[in-house]
Protein backbone atom coordinates (compact mmCIF):
# COMPACT_ATOMS: atom_id res chain seq x y z
CA UNK A 1 0.00 0.00 0.00
CA UNK A 2 1.10 3.49 -0.96
CA UNK A 3 2.16 5.54 1.84
CA UNK A 4 0.03 8.74 2.66
CA UNK A 5 2.46 11.76 2.42
CA UNK A 6 3.52 13.96 4.97
CA UNK A 7 1.47 17.17 3.78
CA UNK A 8 -1.54 17.30 2.16
CA UNK A 9 -1.78 21.19 0.64
CA UNK A 10 -1.77 23.26 -2.71
CA UNK A 11 -0.15 21.69 -5.62
CA UNK A 12 3.68 21.89 -5.62
CA UNK A 13 5.71 22.67 -8.67
CA UNK A 14 7.68 19.83 -9.96
CA UNK A 15 10.77 18.82 -9.19
CA UNK A 16 13.94 16.58 -10.80
CA UNK A 17 17.11 15.49 -8.81
CA UNK A 18 20.01 15.40 -10.59
CA UNK A 19 22.73 12.71 -8.73
CA UNK A 20 21.19 10.05 -6.88
CA UNK A 21 23.94 9.73 -4.30
CA UNK A 22 23.62 9.75 -0.68
CA UNK A 23 22.30 13.80 -0.82
CA UNK A 24 20.35 13.64 -3.47
CA UNK A 25 18.37 10.37 -3.05
CA UNK A 26 17.35 11.36 0.33
CA UNK A 27 16.14 14.52 -0.77
CA UNK A 28 14.35 12.75 -3.54
CA UNK A 29 12.44 10.63 -1.43
CA UNK A 30 12.08 13.13 0.94
CA UNK A 31 10.18 15.74 -1.69
CA UNK A 32 8.01 12.93 -3.02
CA UNK A 33 6.94 12.44 0.96
CA UNK A 34 5.70 15.51 1.41
CA UNK A 35 3.75 15.09 -1.91
CA UNK A 36 5.74 16.64 -4.83
CA UNK A 37 5.59 14.68 -8.18
CA UNK A 38 9.67 13.79 -8.25
CA UNK A 39 11.90 12.85 -11.05
CA UNK A 40 15.51 11.38 -10.24
CA UNK A 41 18.27 10.82 -12.54
CA UNK A 42 21.97 9.38 -12.28
CA UNK A 43 24.70 8.86 -14.53
CA UNK A 44 25.10 5.77 -13.43
CA UNK A 45 22.85 3.08 -15.27
CA UNK A 46 23.07 0.77 -12.13
CA UNK A 47 22.11 3.22 -9.47
CA UNK A 48 18.97 4.24 -11.22
CA UNK A 49 17.94 0.66 -12.25
CA UNK A 50 18.36 0.29 -7.71
CA UNK A 51 16.17 3.11 -7.22
CA UNK A 52 13.87 2.42 -9.71
CA UNK A 53 13.16 -0.83 -8.60
CA UNK A 54 12.42 0.27 -4.71
CA UNK A 55 15.51 0.28 -2.83
CA UNK A 56 18.58 2.22 -1.55
CA UNK A 57 22.40 1.72 -3.11
CA UNK A 58 23.53 2.70 -0.15
CA UNK A 59 22.93 2.01 3.48
CA UNK A 60 21.04 4.45 5.21
CA UNK A 61 18.94 4.17 8.34
CA UNK A 62 15.55 3.85 6.88
CA UNK A 63 16.20 5.19 3.15
CA UNK A 64 15.51 2.04 2.07
CA UNK A 65 11.93 1.97 3.02
CA UNK A 66 11.14 5.22 2.27
CA UNK A 67 12.15 4.62 -1.63
CA UNK A 68 9.92 2.09 -1.84
CA UNK A 69 7.25 3.50 -0.48
CA UNK A 70 7.19 6.89 -2.51
CA UNK A 71 8.21 4.86 -5.70
CA UNK A 72 5.66 2.53 -5.39
CA UNK A 73 3.29 5.81 -4.46
CA UNK A 74 4.24 6.23 -7.82
CA UNK A 75 5.70 10.12 -6.55
CA UNK A 76 9.38 9.56 -7.20
CA UNK A 77 9.88 8.19 -10.59
CA UNK A 78 13.33 7.60 -11.96
CA UNK A 79 14.26 8.92 -15.80
CA UNK A 80 16.91 7.29 -18.16
CA UNK A 81 17.72 10.42 -20.01
CA UNK A 82 17.99 13.96 -18.30
CA UNK A 83 15.96 15.61 -21.62
CA UNK A 84 12.65 13.36 -19.37
CA UNK A 85 13.68 14.95 -16.12
CA UNK A 86 13.92 18.35 -18.01
CA UNK A 87 10.62 17.69 -19.79
CA UNK A 88 8.96 16.95 -16.77
CA UNK A 89 9.85 18.87 -14.25
CA UNK A 90 9.46 22.75 -13.24
CA UNK A 91 12.65 23.03 -10.63
CA UNK A 92 15.88 20.84 -11.29
CA UNK A 93 17.95 20.21 -7.92
CA UNK A 94 21.81 19.59 -9.28
CA UNK A 95 22.99 17.13 -5.84
CA UNK A 96 26.31 16.23 -7.90
CA UNK A 97 29.84 15.45 -6.19
CA UNK A 98 32.03 18.10 -4.96
CA UNK A 99 34.96 16.36 -4.42
CA UNK A 100 38.16 17.66 -2.79
CA UNK A 101 40.91 18.44 -4.26
CA UNK A 102 45.09 18.50 -3.19
CA UNK A 103 44.81 22.17 -3.00
CA UNK A 104 41.70 22.13 -0.70
CA UNK A 105 39.43 24.02 -3.55
CA UNK A 106 36.69 22.09 -4.84
CA UNK A 107 36.95 19.92 -8.09
CA UNK A 108 34.29 21.71 -9.88
CA UNK A 109 34.26 19.63 -12.81
CA UNK A 110 31.29 17.15 -12.05
CA UNK A 111 28.86 19.94 -11.22
CA UNK A 112 30.24 21.99 -14.62
CA UNK A 113 29.47 18.86 -16.38
CA UNK A 114 26.19 18.31 -14.92
CA UNK A 115 25.07 22.03 -15.56
CA UNK A 116 26.26 21.69 -18.97
CA UNK A 117 24.43 18.52 -19.49
CA UNK A 118 21.02 19.99 -18.31
CA UNK A 119 21.31 23.26 -20.42
CA UNK A 120 21.40 21.45 -23.34
CA UNK A 121 18.03 19.36 -22.51
CA UNK A 122 16.31 22.34 -21.36
CA UNK A 123 17.41 23.63 -24.48
CA UNK A 124 14.20 21.60 -26.07
CA UNK A 125 11.82 22.54 -23.23
CA UNK A 126 9.10 24.77 -23.23
CA UNK A 127 8.47 27.24 -20.40
CA UNK A 128 10.66 28.11 -17.42
CA UNK A 129 13.10 26.21 -15.18
CA UNK A 130 14.17 26.58 -11.75
CA UNK A 131 17.89 24.92 -11.54
CA UNK A 132 18.62 24.90 -7.99
CA UNK A 133 22.28 24.14 -7.07
CA UNK A 134 22.32 21.80 -3.57
CA UNK A 135 25.71 20.59 -3.97
CA UNK A 136 28.02 22.08 -1.32
CA UNK A 137 29.89 25.14 -3.54
CA UNK A 138 31.76 27.80 -2.33
CA UNK A 139 30.27 31.56 -2.14
CA UNK A 140 29.76 32.74 -6.09
CA UNK A 141 29.75 29.45 -7.62
CA UNK A 142 25.93 29.26 -8.42
CA UNK A 143 26.08 32.52 -10.51
CA UNK A 144 29.56 33.08 -11.76
CA UNK A 145 29.80 28.97 -13.02
CA UNK A 146 26.99 27.46 -13.20
CA UNK A 147 24.51 30.34 -14.28
CA UNK A 148 26.38 31.26 -17.34
CA UNK A 149 26.67 27.46 -18.28
CA UNK A 150 23.04 26.68 -18.17
CA UNK A 151 22.27 29.90 -19.92
CA UNK A 152 25.45 29.03 -22.42
CA UNK A 153 24.44 25.45 -23.19
CA UNK A 154 20.53 26.01 -23.01
CA UNK A 155 20.45 29.23 -25.19
CA UNK A 156 17.90 30.71 -22.98
CA UNK A 157 18.20 34.43 -21.14
CA UNK A 158 16.25 34.98 -17.02
CA UNK A 159 13.13 34.66 -18.25
CA UNK A 160 13.29 30.96 -19.71
CA UNK A 161 15.92 29.62 -17.20
CA UNK A 162 16.93 31.12 -13.33
CA UNK A 163 19.58 29.34 -11.10
CA UNK A 164 19.11 29.71 -7.68
CA UNK A 165 20.82 28.11 -4.26
CA UNK A 166 19.55 25.74 -1.38
CA UNK A 167 22.55 24.10 0.13
CA UNK A 168 21.60 20.97 1.97
CA UNK A 169 22.33 20.61 5.82
CA UNK A 170 21.11 16.87 6.51
CA UNK A 171 23.53 14.47 8.29
CA UNK A 172 24.36 10.80 6.98
CA UNK A 173 23.15 8.48 9.83
CA UNK A 174 19.93 10.67 10.15
CA UNK A 175 19.10 11.22 6.39
CA UNK A 176 16.27 10.73 6.68
CA UNK A 177 14.64 12.46 9.66
CA UNK A 178 17.07 15.46 8.60
CA UNK A 179 15.50 15.38 4.71
CA UNK A 180 11.74 15.27 5.92
CA UNK A 181 11.89 17.54 9.14
CA UNK A 182 15.18 20.43 8.60
CA UNK A 183 15.29 22.37 11.20
CA UNK A 184 15.92 25.21 8.99
CA UNK A 185 15.77 25.65 5.03
CA UNK A 186 18.13 28.30 3.34
CA UNK A 187 17.37 28.99 -0.16
CA UNK A 188 19.62 32.03 -1.77
CA UNK A 189 17.90 33.41 -5.07
CA UNK A 190 17.94 36.42 -7.21
CA UNK A 191 14.78 37.29 -8.62
CA UNK A 192 11.50 37.33 -7.66
CA UNK A 193 9.67 34.36 -9.30
CA UNK A 194 12.95 31.98 -8.23
CA UNK A 195 11.75 32.74 -4.78
CA UNK A 196 8.08 32.17 -5.29
CA UNK A 197 8.61 28.66 -6.52
CA UNK A 198 11.03 27.57 -3.85
CA UNK A 199 8.68 28.95 -1.06
CA UNK A 200 5.58 27.02 -2.90
CA UNK A 201 7.92 23.87 -2.91
CA UNK A 202 8.68 23.96 0.89
CA UNK A 203 5.12 25.12 2.09
CA UNK A 204 4.79 21.45 2.96
CA UNK A 205 7.45 21.36 5.12
CA UNK A 206 7.05 22.74 8.85
CA UNK A 207 10.55 24.49 8.61
CA UNK A 208 11.92 28.34 8.87
CA UNK A 209 12.75 29.38 5.40
CA UNK A 210 15.68 31.77 5.06
CA UNK A 211 15.88 33.87 2.05
CA UNK A 212 18.97 35.02 1.11
CA UNK A 213 21.23 35.60 -2.37
CA UNK A 214 22.71 32.56 -3.65
CA UNK A 215 26.11 33.10 -2.47
CA UNK A 216 24.95 34.18 0.86
CA UNK A 217 22.93 30.39 0.82
CA UNK A 218 26.46 29.34 -0.57
CA UNK A 219 28.60 30.76 2.40
CA UNK A 220 25.75 29.95 5.07
CA UNK A 221 26.52 25.75 4.43
CA UNK A 222 30.57 26.62 5.03
CA UNK A 223 29.70 28.38 8.19
CA UNK A 224 27.55 26.29 9.64
CA UNK A 225 30.03 22.63 8.61
CA UNK A 226 33.04 24.90 10.29
CA UNK A 227 31.54 25.89 12.90
CA UNK A 228 30.34 22.13 13.58
CA UNK A 229 33.89 20.88 12.98
CA UNK A 230 35.49 23.47 15.15
CA UNK A 231 33.04 22.59 18.09
CA UNK A 232 34.07 19.24 17.83
CA UNK A 233 37.65 19.65 17.70
CA UNK A 234 37.29 22.32 20.70
CA UNK A 235 35.86 19.27 22.77
CA UNK A 236 38.46 17.24 21.66
CA UNK A 237 41.37 19.27 22.34
CA UNK A 238 39.54 19.83 25.84
CA UNK A 239 39.11 15.99 26.37
CA UNK A 240 42.86 15.02 25.28
CA UNK A 241 43.57 17.45 28.61
CA UNK A 242 40.99 16.35 30.88
CA UNK A 243 42.28 12.66 30.51
CA UNK A 244 45.85 13.75 31.32
CA UNK A 245 44.57 15.35 34.64
CA UNK A 246 42.17 12.94 35.67
CA UNK A 247 39.13 14.56 34.77
CA UNK A 248 35.90 13.00 32.89
CA UNK A 249 35.31 14.97 29.22
CA UNK A 250 31.67 14.47 29.83
CA UNK A 251 30.95 16.17 33.45
CA UNK A 252 32.75 19.36 31.92
CA UNK A 253 30.60 19.68 28.62
CA UNK A 254 27.72 19.25 30.65
CA UNK A 255 28.89 22.20 33.07
CA UNK A 256 29.96 24.14 29.73
CA UNK A 257 27.75 23.04 27.46
CA UNK A 258 24.53 23.94 29.56
CA UNK A 259 25.34 27.38 29.10
CA UNK A 260 22.30 28.12 26.61
CA UNK A 261 25.12 30.72 24.45
CA UNK A 262 27.27 27.06 24.01
CA UNK A 263 25.00 24.29 23.88
CA UNK A 264 25.79 20.59 24.36
CA UNK A 265 25.38 19.25 20.67
CA UNK A 266 28.40 18.38 18.82
CA UNK A 267 30.82 18.16 21.87
CA UNK A 268 31.00 14.76 22.29
CA UNK A 269 34.92 13.86 22.79
CA UNK A 270 35.77 11.45 19.90
CA UNK A 271 38.81 10.18 17.41
CA UNK A 272 37.96 13.41 15.95
CA UNK A 273 35.40 13.91 12.69
CA UNK A 274 35.04 11.70 9.56
CA UNK A 275 32.55 11.42 6.74
CA UNK A 276 32.70 13.47 3.74
CA UNK A 277 31.60 16.81 4.65
CA UNK A 278 33.10 18.54 7.32
CA UNK A 279 37.12 18.06 6.30
CA UNK A 280 36.35 18.79 2.74
CA UNK A 281 34.36 21.56 3.42
CA UNK A 282 36.94 23.35 5.89
CA UNK A 283 39.62 22.94 3.47
CA UNK A 284 37.08 24.47 0.68
CA UNK A 285 35.88 27.34 2.92
CA UNK A 286 39.43 28.15 4.19
CA UNK A 287 40.87 27.63 0.47
CA UNK A 288 38.39 29.94 -1.11
CA UNK A 289 38.47 32.95 1.72
CA UNK A 290 42.54 32.88 0.73
CA UNK A 291 41.95 32.90 -2.83
CA UNK A 292 39.86 36.47 -1.95
CA UNK A 293 42.87 37.55 0.09
CA UNK A 294 40.77 36.76 3.64
CA UNK A 295 42.71 34.43 6.24
CA UNK A 296 40.08 32.15 8.15
CA UNK A 297 42.97 31.55 11.49
CA UNK A 298 40.39 29.52 13.01
CA UNK A 299 39.63 27.35 10.40
CA UNK A 300 42.97 26.79 9.49
CA UNK A 301 43.45 25.20 12.35
CA UNK A 302 40.61 22.71 12.60
CA UNK A 303 41.79 20.13 10.54
CA UNK A 304 44.96 20.32 12.33
CA UNK A 305 43.66 19.83 15.15
CA UNK A 306 40.76 16.85 13.66
CA UNK A 307 44.27 14.52 12.90
CA UNK A 308 46.23 15.26 15.99
CA UNK A 309 42.99 13.78 17.81
CA UNK A 310 42.87 10.85 15.24
CA UNK A 311 46.79 10.29 16.29
CA UNK A 312 45.76 10.48 19.96
CA UNK A 313 42.84 7.93 19.81
CA UNK A 314 45.58 5.62 17.54
CA UNK A 315 47.77 6.15 20.93
CA UNK A 316 44.93 5.62 23.30
CA UNK A 317 44.79 1.96 21.83
CA UNK A 318 48.39 1.40 21.20
CA UNK A 319 48.74 1.46 25.04
CA UNK A 320 46.68 -1.38 25.71
CA UNK A 321 48.28 -3.68 23.59
CA UNK A 322 51.43 -6.10 24.01
CA UNK A 323 55.03 -5.31 23.87
CA UNK A 324 56.94 -6.56 20.58
CA UNK A 325 55.19 -7.93 17.97
CA UNK A 326 51.87 -10.49 17.37
CA UNK A 327 49.27 -8.05 18.92
CA UNK A 328 45.46 -8.46 18.03
CA UNK A 329 43.24 -5.58 17.81
CA UNK A 330 39.46 -6.44 16.79
CA UNK A 331 38.35 -2.97 15.32
CA UNK A 332 34.34 -2.93 15.30
CA UNK A 333 33.04 -0.05 13.40
CA UNK A 334 34.47 1.01 9.86
CA UNK A 335 32.49 3.84 8.33
CA UNK A 336 32.77 7.16 9.84
CA UNK A 337 29.78 6.71 12.08
CA UNK A 338 26.91 4.26 12.81
CA UNK A 339 23.78 4.16 11.22
CA UNK A 340 26.28 4.15 7.47
CA UNK A 341 28.03 2.19 5.44
CA UNK A 342 29.99 5.37 3.94
CA UNK A 343 33.70 5.20 4.56
CA UNK A 344 35.03 8.74 3.65
CA UNK A 345 37.06 10.34 5.53
CA UNK A 346 36.37 7.69 8.53
CA UNK A 347 38.93 7.83 11.19
CA UNK A 348 38.75 4.13 11.17
CA UNK A 349 41.17 4.09 8.29
CA UNK A 350 44.32 6.68 9.68
CA UNK A 351 43.55 5.05 12.93
CA UNK A 352 43.45 0.63 10.99
CA UNK A 353 46.73 2.08 8.70
CA UNK A 354 48.81 3.48 11.77
CA UNK A 355 48.06 0.47 13.79
CA UNK A 356 48.46 -1.86 10.94
CA UNK A 357 51.78 -0.30 9.64
CA UNK A 358 53.48 -0.37 13.77
CA UNK A 359 52.78 -4.43 12.91
CA UNK A 360 49.85 -4.80 14.61
CA UNK A 361 47.09 -7.58 13.20
CA UNK A 362 43.87 -5.67 12.67
CA UNK A 363 40.62 -7.72 12.41
CA UNK A 364 38.03 -5.75 11.25
CA UNK A 365 34.23 -5.77 11.69
CA UNK A 366 31.42 -3.49 10.36
CA UNK A 367 27.58 -4.57 10.36
CA UNK A 368 27.01 -2.81 6.96
CA UNK A 369 30.27 -1.20 5.55
CA UNK A 370 32.10 -4.36 5.16
CA UNK A 371 32.16 -4.28 1.04
CA UNK A 372 33.49 -0.83 1.19
CA UNK A 373 36.12 -1.39 3.60
CA UNK A 374 37.14 -4.56 1.33
CA UNK A 375 37.12 -2.13 -1.23
CA UNK A 376 39.35 0.44 0.19
CA UNK A 377 41.96 -2.09 1.50
CA UNK A 378 42.37 -3.42 -1.99
CA UNK A 379 43.81 -0.28 -2.74
CA UNK A 380 46.50 -0.18 0.41
CA UNK A 381 49.63 -1.57 -0.10
CA UNK A 382 50.17 -5.30 0.38
CA UNK A 383 52.53 -4.83 3.56
CA UNK A 384 48.79 -3.42 5.20
CA UNK A 385 46.61 -5.91 3.09
CA UNK A 386 48.32 -8.50 4.72
CA UNK A 387 48.20 -7.66 8.18
CA UNK A 388 44.09 -6.68 8.23
CA UNK A 389 41.43 -8.92 7.67
CA UNK A 390 37.61 -8.81 7.79
CA UNK A 391 35.44 -10.74 9.71
CA UNK A 392 31.58 -11.22 8.68
CA UNK A 393 30.56 -11.45 12.57
CA UNK A 394 31.90 -9.39 15.77
CA UNK A 395 32.36 -12.63 17.61
CA UNK A 396 34.97 -14.00 15.00
CA UNK A 397 36.67 -10.60 14.80
CA UNK A 398 36.83 -10.82 18.77
CA UNK A 399 38.62 -14.12 18.32
CA UNK A 400 42.16 -13.90 20.23
CA UNK A 401 42.63 -9.99 20.43
CA UNK A 402 44.38 -8.51 22.84
CA UNK A 403 41.77 -5.45 22.76
CA UNK A 404 38.81 -4.05 21.46
CA UNK A 405 38.38 -1.10 19.56
CA UNK A 406 35.03 0.56 19.58
CA UNK A 407 34.84 2.97 16.52
CA UNK A 408 31.42 3.18 15.33
CA UNK A 409 29.00 2.43 18.53
CA UNK A 410 26.48 0.26 16.65
CA UNK A 411 23.92 -0.80 18.78
CA UNK A 412 25.08 -4.56 18.51
CA UNK A 413 27.98 -3.87 19.83
CA UNK A 414 26.67 -1.95 23.26
CA UNK A 415 24.82 -5.10 23.70
CA UNK A 416 28.11 -7.30 24.21
CA UNK A 417 27.30 -10.85 25.07
CA UNK A 418 29.82 -12.30 27.62
CA UNK A 419 30.82 -15.11 25.13
CA UNK A 420 32.23 -12.40 23.52
CA UNK A 421 34.56 -11.35 25.87
CA UNK A 422 35.87 -14.97 26.70
CA UNK A 423 36.93 -15.08 22.91
CA UNK A 424 39.55 -12.18 23.58
CA UNK A 425 42.92 -12.89 25.08
CA UNK A 426 43.09 -9.50 27.05
CA UNK A 427 39.29 -8.44 27.62
CA UNK A 428 39.63 -4.63 27.13
CA UNK A 429 37.50 -2.47 25.19
CA UNK A 430 39.32 1.06 23.83
CA UNK A 431 35.76 3.40 23.82
CA UNK A 432 36.81 6.09 20.94
CA UNK A 433 33.18 7.02 21.33
CA UNK A 434 32.61 7.18 24.63
CA UNK A 435 29.22 5.14 24.19
CA UNK A 436 29.61 1.34 25.30
CA UNK A 437 28.00 1.21 28.71
CA UNK A 438 29.87 0.88 32.23
CA UNK A 439 27.13 -1.21 33.88
CA UNK A 440 27.29 -3.89 30.51
CA UNK A 441 31.27 -3.85 31.10
CA UNK A 442 30.96 -4.49 34.51
CA UNK A 443 28.16 -7.81 33.46
CA UNK A 444 30.38 -8.57 30.54
CA UNK A 445 33.70 -8.75 32.64
CA UNK A 446 35.45 -6.67 30.64
CA UNK A 447 37.71 -3.45 31.12
CA UNK A 448 36.42 -0.40 29.72
CA UNK A 449 39.11 2.59 28.58
CA UNK A 450 37.17 5.37 27.27
CA UNK A 451 38.52 8.50 25.19
CA UNK A 452 38.54 11.40 27.39
CA UNK A 453 38.39 10.14 30.62
CA UNK A 454 41.04 10.26 32.85
CA UNK A 455 39.49 9.85 35.98
CA UNK A 456 41.25 6.97 37.61
CA UNK A 457 44.11 8.92 37.64
CA UNK A 458 44.91 10.54 40.97
CA UNK A 459 45.42 14.45 41.49
CA UNK A 460 49.21 13.99 41.46
CA UNK A 461 48.86 13.44 37.95
CA UNK A 462 47.95 17.21 37.72
CA UNK A 463 51.78 17.95 39.04
CA UNK A 464 53.38 14.84 37.19
CA UNK A 465 51.45 14.15 33.39
CA UNK A 466 51.52 10.42 33.28
CA UNK A 467 53.81 9.12 30.71
CA UNK A 468 52.74 6.08 28.73
CA UNK A 469 54.30 3.19 26.66
CA UNK A 470 52.92 0.46 24.80
CA UNK A 471 52.07 -2.22 27.35
CA UNK A 472 50.84 -0.03 29.83
CA UNK A 473 47.41 0.71 30.62
CA UNK A 474 45.45 3.80 29.66
CA UNK A 475 43.62 5.64 32.23
CA UNK A 476 40.60 3.89 33.07
CA UNK A 477 37.00 4.78 33.15
CA UNK A 478 35.43 5.35 36.95
CA UNK A 479 33.83 2.05 36.82
CA UNK A 480 36.62 -0.38 35.92
N1 LIG B 1 26.48 13.17 1.95
C1 LIG B 1 26.01 14.09 2.76
O1 LIG B 1 25.68 13.81 3.92
C2 LIG B 1 25.84 15.51 2.31
C3 LIG B 1 25.17 16.42 3.15
C4 LIG B 1 25.04 17.75 2.71
C5 LIG B 1 25.60 18.15 1.51
N2 LIG B 1 26.26 17.24 0.74
C6 LIG B 1 26.82 17.70 -0.53
O2 LIG B 1 26.02 17.14 -1.57
C7 LIG B 1 26.83 16.88 -2.73
C8 LIG B 1 26.68 15.43 -3.13
O3 LIG B 1 27.16 14.63 -2.06
P1 LIG B 1 26.81 13.07 -1.95
O4 LIG B 1 27.36 12.61 -0.66
O5 LIG B 1 25.37 12.85 -2.23
O6 LIG B 1 27.68 12.52 -3.16
P2 LIG B 1 27.58 11.11 -3.89
O7 LIG B 1 28.88 10.89 -4.53
O8 LIG B 1 27.02 10.09 -2.93
O9 LIG B 1 26.45 11.33 -5.01
C9 LIG B 1 26.63 12.02 -6.20
C10 LIG B 1 25.84 11.31 -7.30
O10 LIG B 1 25.91 12.08 -8.50
C11 LIG B 1 26.03 11.19 -9.61
N3 LIG B 1 26.56 11.94 -10.75
C12 LIG B 1 27.82 12.39 -10.97
N4 LIG B 1 27.88 13.09 -12.12
C13 LIG B 1 26.63 13.08 -12.64
C14 LIG B 1 26.04 13.66 -13.81
N5 LIG B 1 26.75 14.38 -14.67
N6 LIG B 1 24.72 13.44 -14.03
C15 LIG B 1 23.98 12.71 -13.17
N7 LIG B 1 24.48 12.15 -12.05
C16 LIG B 1 25.79 12.34 -11.78
C17 LIG B 1 26.93 10.09 -9.10
O11 LIG B 1 26.80 8.91 -9.87
C18 LIG B 1 26.39 9.92 -7.66
O12 LIG B 1 25.35 8.97 -7.60
C19 LIG B 1 28.25 17.29 -2.34
O13 LIG B 1 28.47 18.62 -2.74
C20 LIG B 1 28.22 17.22 -0.82
O14 LIG B 1 29.19 18.06 -0.24
C21 LIG B 1 26.37 15.93 1.09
Amino acid sequence: MPRKTENVGPRPPTVGVVGLGYMGLASAAAFARHGVSVTGYDVLPERRATVRSGSSPFHEEGLGELVRSEIQSGRLRVADTLAELADQSTIIFLCLPTPPLPTGRIDLRPIRAGAEELGRALARVNGFRLVVIKSTVVPGTAQTVNAPVVAKASGKGPAQVAVASNPEFLAEGRMVADALRPDRIVVGVSDPRSEQLLRSLYAAFDAPLIVVTPAGAEMTKYAANSFLALKISFANEVSRFSERVGVDIDDVVRGFGSDPRIGEQFLKAGPGFGGSCFSKDVRAFVRAAKDQGVRLRLSEQVVAANDEQTRHAAELIRGELPRGRGAKVAFLGLAFKEGTDDLRESRALPIVREIAGEGVAVRAHDPVALPKFRDWLSKEPAGLQARVSTWATTAEALTGADAAVLQAPWPEYLAWPKAWTARMRQPVIVDLRRAFPTARAHAAGIRLVRLGDGTSMRPAALSTPPTRSPGQNAPRSAGN
